[in-house]
């Protein structure tokens, strides 16, 4: 069985939700405090013992290509001036194999992981999308990984969330537990209404997938918001090879929103060094004030 030493990080997304931030910057160099999200993702996939990582970015993405690149001027500067700790967090960004390619035109998170094949090759390779942040003791990614060696199948983390999300995910049918936590699945629907929803296990950002998703994606046409949509091709893979769904029990931080986003930075925020003690007085302050507001408004 080949081991899985390749990640594709798809960035080559609109992020219509945060303009107009996104008007000229990656959605994924948001900062949740001091650091993108895209360089959370990158740290997940490097503990989970990826090699080399792939990002797909757009048109407006060059911030993320400059963020892992040196920059001697900064380098120099810090140097100077003796500032030991931040030149280590700068340097740091630039010691990774990490490569770009740049899908043309936004058509779907399907086409963006297909722009991904030549760099893959014949094997097994994880997605990983930056919209979400995922704590746990081992890394999702790693997780996957360890179920892809004892099944040398596809896998998918799943998550459970409240029936009424059901319509903002790809959504798994299950037929069986085949070990806690690991699942058969009879089909998978991208973002289905509620009321015709196969369960509450829905997608989350990160996917292990054999090289065979490849030639199903160059075939998968346009499904959902007109883009080709990954989880149909999933969907069509399964029909000839098994796919498992992994359930993830560690917190998941969806970023690519903006209320998640925020949740996220104050969440960050109270265990940040720098910031947590500051944080946590101004939030006692504001519960005052709301409650201050709340009775004056009833
Ligand atoms: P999203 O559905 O979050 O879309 O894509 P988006 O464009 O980034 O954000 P909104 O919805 O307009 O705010 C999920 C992931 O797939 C990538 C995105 O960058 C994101 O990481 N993606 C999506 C691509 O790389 N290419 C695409 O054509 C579409």
């Amino acid at each position: 069985m080949k081991k899985v030493k390749k990640a594709v990080i798809p960035a080559a997304g609109l992020g219509t939700r945060f303009l107009p931030a996104t008007k000229a910057l990656a959605k994924e160099m948001l900062p949740i405090v001091d650091k993108p999200t895209i360089q959370f993702i990158v740290e997940e996939a490097r503990k989970s013992g990826i090699e080399d990582i792939v990002v797909v970015d757009g048109k407006s993405k060059r911030s993320i290509e400059d963020h892992f690149d040196s920059n001697p001027e900064l380098e120099n500067n810090l140097i100077e001036k003796h500032k030991d700790e931040m030149l280590k967090m700068v340097q740091e960004t630039t010691d990774i194999n990490l490569y770009f390619i740049r899908q043309s035109h936004p058509r779907g998170l399907g086409d963006a992981v297909l722009t991904a094949k030549a760099f893959i090759g014949d094997e097994p390779f994880v997605v990983m999308l930056g919209d979400d942040l995922m704590d746990d003791e081992v890394p999702l990614t790693r997780q996957l990984m360890d179920s892809y060696e004892q099944t040398g199948a596809s896998t998918l983390a799943v998550m459970r969330v409240p029936h009424e999300d059901t319509a903002k995910y790809g959504v798994i049918n299950p037929t069986k537990e085949v070990k806690p936590g690991l699942y058969n699945v009879s089909n998978f629907v991208e973002k289905p209404n509620p009321a015709d929803a196969p369960s509450d296990l829905a997608i989350i950002g990160r996917y292990l997938l054999t090289p065979e998703i490849f030639k199903v994606l160059e075939n998968t046409k346009p499904g959902k918001g007109n883009e080709v949509q990954l989880t149909d091709a999933i969907d069509t893979l399964n029909k000839t090879q098994r796919v498992f769904a992994h359930e993830f029990k560690g917190q998941r931080h969806d970023v690519g929103n903006k209320f998640g986003w925020i949740q996220t930075n104050i969440e960050y925020g109270l265990t940040h060094p720098q910031v947590k003690d500051e944080l946590r007085e101004y939030i006692k302050d504001l519960g005052a004030k709301l409650t201050e507001t709340d009775k004056k408004n009833s």
